[in-house]
């Protein structure tokens, strides 16, 4: 096993996985170009990986198919801790492959949330005040069923599964210059990083409120952060994984804090210039971008992972955009987009309540 915890040959065994033997479970998801200007941006060109389009909702599918199709599934199927993205995502992928699923979700998890579970045929039960303690109750309940046991961010093929999706995009493509991805618990971003090495600039995101390795990285290692804000619900893990730390120590340079304003204004952009609903999580890289935390050279080619769509249609009500200089742009190496010049980003609406 490579000392990142993920190789190269476990990437291409996902994508063998997902686009050789299985093509029809995964959807390879569109790539939007479009030229920098009409995102009022002095790059050359912004692209949108339009990734909340996949099945399920969320990037998560890809890892979770990924882990399943690598494994064998026992008669109890598979089980999962997780309210979010990850956990129907599970469900989504063990219904495309007809084996049972359970998912462990605490007691803040929506009812909606809840509902969309059993919808996918998942069993769901409630436990613990936070995910960590449903996190406990799934593990013990996993030693007794045998299931296979499904892990949000922090397994190698969750990771490799994530990778698949910077493979896609230089396949439909070429290299872009830069890719702004967001991090929660890091299976992404280590995919991502893993995948393009240093052939792309790989820039971390996090909301302020949620600075998992941003933290992680001025301690020098992996520490439990306080979590909480608009983003939470997709970006709150406490714990930036190994898999993703380790990755990110070698292959990502820059970590950027984005404030819950400029990313509520980034996703209300989303959808009142591009008609494209995405959950706050899947805002931070135009956040970024818009709220000058990111400033990109004149002839960059920037990568957004638009990576998750769940959320409350009625989230994307509007109003006025709120003003973005509380961004927090962090800079490692003196890159021009890591200049903390604030841009002005022009009037819209917003809606009222974050979801
Ligand atoms: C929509 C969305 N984007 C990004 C993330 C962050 O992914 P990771 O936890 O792999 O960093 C999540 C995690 O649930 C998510 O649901």
């Amino acid at each position: 096993m490579s000392s990142l915890g993920i190789a190269r040959l476990d990437i291409e065994n996902a994508l063998h996985r997902l686009d050789v033997r299985r093509p029809q479970l995964l959807r390879r998801t569109p790539l939007m170009k479009l030229p920098g200007k009409a995102l009022s941006l002095d790059c050359a060109e912004v692209w949108l990986k339009l990734e909340q389009l996949q099945l399920g909702g969320s990037f998560k599918a890809r890892g979770m198919l990924n882990r399943m199709l690598a494994n064998e599934i026992p008669a109890s199927g598979v089980i999962i801790a997780s309210g979010g993205n990850a956990g129907i995502a599970a469900a989504v992928a063990a219904q495309a492959l007809a084996v049972p699923c359970e998912v462990f979700v605490p007691l803040l998890a929506s009812t909606a949330k809840r509902d969309r579970l059993r919808q996918l045929g998942a069993s769901v039960v409630v436990t613990g005040a936070a995910y960590s303690e449903a996190l406990e109750a799934c593990l013990l309940r996993q030693r007794a069923s045998g299931a296979l046991l499904l892990h949000a961010y922090d397994q190698l093929e969750v990771v490799a599964g994530a990778a698949t999706l910077a493979a896609e995009i230089e396949a439909t493509a070429g290299l872009p210059d830069s890719v702004l991805v967001s991090v929660g618990g890091g299976g992404l971003i280590g995919g991502i990083a893993a995948w393009f090495e240093h052939r792309a600039r790989v820039v971390a995101l996090e909301p302020t409120l949620a600075p998992t390795l941003f933290q992680a990285r001025q301690a020098g290692h992996p520490i439990d952060v306080l979590v909480s804000g608009i983003a939470a619900d997709s970006l709150g893990a406490k714990r930036i994984g190994e898999i993703a730390w380790n990755v990110s120590q070698r292959y990502v340079k820059d970590a950027l804090l984005l404030s819950d304003e400029a990313i509520r204004a980034a996703q209300l952009w989303l959808w009142s210039e591009l008609k494209l609903a995405v959950e706050p999580a899947a805002a931070l890289g135009l956040a970024a971008l818009q709220s000058g935390a990111y400033r990109p050279r004149a002839d960059e080619r920037v990568c957004l992972i638009l990576c998750g769509a769940n959320l409350d249609p009625a989230s994307l009500v509007v109003g006025r955009h709120p003003r973005s200089e509380d961004c927090h742009p962090r800079s490692e190496d003196g890159h021009p987009g890591l200049d903390p010049g604030s841009r002005a980003v022009p009037p819209m609406d917003c809606g009222s309540s974050p979801q």
